[in-house]
């Protein structure tokens, strides 16, 4: 945590970065970091003969933010799918806290999602006859809740989507429509974030905006956030990014710089 940042190729995101860790530290320390908000034990996944994931164990900890890393093909959207309960594995355990998913039935298991889980889609998945404002706020509807407004209005902002409320999100471009995406899933402060490829659409000053709320979800509220990116920028606003390669976790590092995780990239 206390490696220097600043061989980071994003000063400013680094910096920012850097300026959040002692924060994070005290926080971290207030709220159990040895807890697990997901555990993934011997987790495979297989389509046909593709094996996605193989034989996958990790944990992540509550209050941190990991970024995971890897080629195309290289599984890291299913991991995320498995470890948030959206799919069954083949094989192996999930567990969200001390919940095993493999045991709820379909309902729970969407109750749970929609209630603990916060989920950006690679694709978006917006509903294409809602305006912004009822994309964003579908999540708190379906689960009967009100909307906190002050969050609400304050995200909005912050993804830089308040005046386009009323689009559909057909009149929408594709990063204002993966900025849509981020909101609908930190409104409801679910307790852990899974975020695939989150800025892949954005320039690198909008990129920032998102991975500073993700960082911020972490740092003041305690959530938990796990992003897939293929960018090391954006890697270094983690605290750890895993790499998985042909469905395997092969490596890890600890606080990242996008120096660090483009030299380990290589070795891929
Ligand atoms: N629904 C599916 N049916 C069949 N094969 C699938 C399915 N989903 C994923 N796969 C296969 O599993 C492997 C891992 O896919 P996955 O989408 O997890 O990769 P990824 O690392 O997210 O890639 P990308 O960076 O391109 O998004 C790939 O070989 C893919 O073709
Ligand atoms: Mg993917």
């Amino acid at each position: 945590m206390t490696a220097p940042r600043a061989s980071s190729a994003t000063p400013i995101a680094a910096r920012a970065h850097g300026a959040h860790h002692g924060e994070h530290g005290e926080h971290a320390a207030r709220t159990d970091p040895g807890g697990a908000a997901v555990t993934l034990e011997r987790v495979t996944k297989t389509y046909g003969r593709v094996t996605a994931l193989d034989n996958v164990s990790w944990t992540f900890r509550r209050g941190t933010f990991t970024a995971i890393m890897g080629t195309s093909g290289s599984g890291k959207s299913t991991f995320l799918h498995c470890a948030s309960g959206l799919d069954r594995p083949t094989s192996g355990t999930v567990r969200l806290g001390d919940t095993e998913l493999g045991t709820l039935k379909e309902t729970d298991l969407t109750r749970l999602r929609r209630d603990r889980v916060g989920f950006v889609f690679q694709g978006y998945n917006l509903v294409p006859s809602m305006d912004v404002e009822r994309n964003i706020t579908l999540p708190l509807f379906l689960g009967g809740r009100k909307a906190d407004r002050r969050w609400l209005t304050e995200v909005v902002h912050r993804v830089g989507m308040a005046e386009r409320m009323d689009h559909k999100p057909s009149q929408l471009s594709g990063g204002q429509q993966q900025r849509v995406a981020v909101a609908r899933a930190l409104v409801t402060r679910p307790e852990i974030v899974f975020a695939d490829e989150p800025t892949a659409a954005l320039d690198p000053r909008t990129a920032g905006h998102v991975l500073r709320l993700l960082r911020e979800a972490v740092d003041q509220t305690g959530q938990t956030v796990v992003l897939v990116t293929h960018d090391p920028a954006a890697a270094a606003w983690a605290d750890t990014a895993v790499f998985l390669s042909e469905g395997r976790i092969v490596d890890e590092l600890a606080a990242p710089t996008a120096a660090a995780v483009l030299t380990r990239w290589e070795t891929l």
